[in-house]
């Protein structure tokens, strides 16, 4: 039996040590807002945070995620703080297909986490999630609208 903390709260599943974490959250836990891309921490889609960190979770061993480290998906991120992340994609209409929004949104979050006030050049290199539908603009400047209301937040 493994035991999660995941967006808050504790989960049991009944799975391997060597089951992805993506797996975990999708199959047994029912969390699909986590998606399945490539299976090779390629694409980002199966983006969650662990303590804080954006980590690609279809190449994590849940074995690898001790129970007390906090997990949070796209369904809990809009009980954080980093919630701005989710206005401001939505304000700005980001998504086209959807399907790798979730990843970018947890990977622009855990950014944003970090570093507060991120250039251009910081986006793009700390948001390495891939688009088929080529929403990097939008992308870019949702993650820039989001710093900019973080910081009027704290004020
Ligand atoms: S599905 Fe995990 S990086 Fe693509
Ligand atoms: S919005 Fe379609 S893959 Fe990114």
């Amino acid at each position: 039996m493994t035991e999660l903390n995941i967006n808050g709260k504790v989960a049991r599943a009944e799975v391997e040590g060597d089951t992805p974490l993506l797996w975990v959250i999708r199959d047994h836990l029912g969390l699909t807002g986590t998606k399945y891309g490539c299976g090779v921490v390629q694409c980002g889609a199966c983006t969650v945070h662990v303590d804080g960190a954006a980590i690609r979770s279809c190449s994590v061993p849940v074995s690898a995620i001790p129970p007390t480290a906090r997990i949070v998906t796209i369904e809990g991120l809009g009980a954080t703080r980093l919630k701005v992340v989710q206005q401001a994609w939505a304000e700005l209409d980001v998504a086209q297909c959807g399907y790798c929004q979730p990843g970018m949104m947890m990977a622009a979050s855990a950014l944003l986490a970090q570093n507060a006030s991120p250039s251009e050049s910081d986006i793009r290199d700390g948001i390495s999630n891939i688009c088929r539908c080529g929403t990097y603009p939008r992308v870019l400047a949702a993650v820039q609208l989001a710093a900019t209301r973080l910081a009027a937040n704290a004020a």
